[in-house]
């Protein structure tokens, strides 16, 4: 294992600069979500470069198998989500973006090299270890229905079924050469919330001839906000929070109509599904109740991202096995969302965050900002550990959900 741990760092150091390219062309030729037509040629290119057998689906996606020795023993599913963001990139650098309004911001282009960089070394060193080591690259993680559910339709968990499924992600806030881990539940479920409040409107002066749906959107609003507080156990995370309030256009006119939309973060999925109708029954009685009609819609999103207890001990370990313990730290909970959940209900997932900032460079933009960057050494290292976990990681005692 030492020589091949060995093995596996000098390639990610040997092969740092071609990838620095690969993340640079990416970086510059961002596409946003399921329409990732460019991506999904170049990442085909290069596993055909290196002699990795592939098939293409949901369009865009793109599954590799690596075969080690043994291929039935083991098989790990490593995964990079491609899309872009509509941000306009405002870094000046000679790989910014060429499409106006588009950028990386997300740092997908990053997890796309890892993962083609991880392919590559697998690849070369496959006699070196044991198992089947599945690639997967997903396409559309920032808009729902989620990437990761269009492959799991088409079975990119069959044929064969993964153990356990890798995916890691850039964390700006953790310093280049850390990586962080966390055991159970890591990011929310998001569900969007659509509400129109339907009313007689009419003249401001005689309420009485009304139903006021800027009354009763705002009754609503703060009606609302007792659900989690009166009937979430508080020791479980949640968030209601309503981000857009549109109705009326003058002083003296009552509207017929009031648009509310807003978003519900969970980390229980029975109380995400229990909340839901809660907040069906409360808006259709408050509303009901004052006189007006409700439409409420509320788009289910990505679950939130489960990752098995066992798994996580036995790839922490790994790490820090490979970069040293000091090196590895327990992440903190985040209410974000990732489609990547969609996998962690069928199969054991860990998601692990990639150091990715550099104080003293000045490299502390976050994700989804238009100064978002990262320091280049986090590409050799995150090429390596996801290398390392596709040699190693080895879950038969994870593999009860
Ligand atoms: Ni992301």
């Amino acid at each position: 294992m030492n020589a091949l741990k060995q093995a596996i760092q000098e390639s990610a150091k040997k092969y740092h600069k071609e990838f620095i390219s690969v993340r640079n062309h990416l970086h510059s030729h961002p596409e946003l979500s399921y329409q990732e037509f460019e991506t999904s040629e170049f990442i085909q290119q290069q596993l055909k470069q290196f002699g990795i057998p592939f098939e293409v689906k949901a369009t865009t996606g793109v599954v590799g198998l690596i075969k080690g020795k043994n291929p039935d023993k083991r098989i790990i599913a490593l995964r990079a989500d491609i899309d872009a963001l509509p941000i306009k990139e405002a870094n000046d650098v000679p790989y910014k973006s060429l499409k106006d309004g588009l950028m990386h911001a997300c740092g997908h282009d990053v997890h796309t090299t890892c993962l083609l960089g991880a392919a590559k070394i697998l690849n070369e060193l496959k006699n070196e270890w044991e198992g089947t080591v599945k690639l997967i690259f997903q396409p559309g993680e920032e808009k729902n229905p989620g990437g990761a559910s269009l492959l799991i339709k088409e079975g990119v968990l069959e044929n064969p079924t993964p153990d356990a499924i890798f995916g890691l992600h850039v964390h700006p806030q953790l310093e280049v050469g850390r990586y962080s881990f966390r055991p159970g539940q890591v990011m929310a479920s998001a569900d969007e919330i659509y509400i129109t409040i339907k009313g007689k409107g009419g003249h401001a002066a005689a309420p009485q001839l009304t139903a006021d749906t800027i009354l009763i959107a705002s009754n609503l609003v703060v009606a609302l906000q007792q659900i989690i507080s009166r009937n979430n156990d508080p020791l479980s995370p949640s968030v209601l929070s309503i981000t857009s309030f549109q109705g009326g256009f003058t002083t003296n006119v009552i509207p017929s109509e009031v648009k509310l939309m807003g978003t519900f973060r969970a980390v229980d999925e029975k109380w995400r599904f229990r909340a839901h109708d809660l907040i069906r029954e409360l808006s259709t009685s408050l509303v009901n109740g004052m006189g007006a009609e409700l439409d409420l819609h509320i788009d289910v999103g990505y679950p939130s991202v489960f990752n098995n207890t066992e798994l996580n001990a036995v790839t922490r370990k790994l790490a820090e096995e490979l970069v040293g313990t000091e090196n590895v730290e327990t992440t903190e909970m985040r209410m974000g969302a990732e489609d990547f959940g969609f996998y962690t209900q069928h199969i054991p997932g860990c998601f692990f965050r990639l150091g990715t900032g550099n104080v003293s460079k000045g490299i502390t933009s976050g994700v989804h900002t238009p100064n978002f960057n990262i320091d280049e050494k986090a590409i050799e290292n995150g090429i390596a550990m996801m290398a390392w976990f596709g040699a190693t990681a080895d879950f038969n005692s994870a593999k009860k959900h």
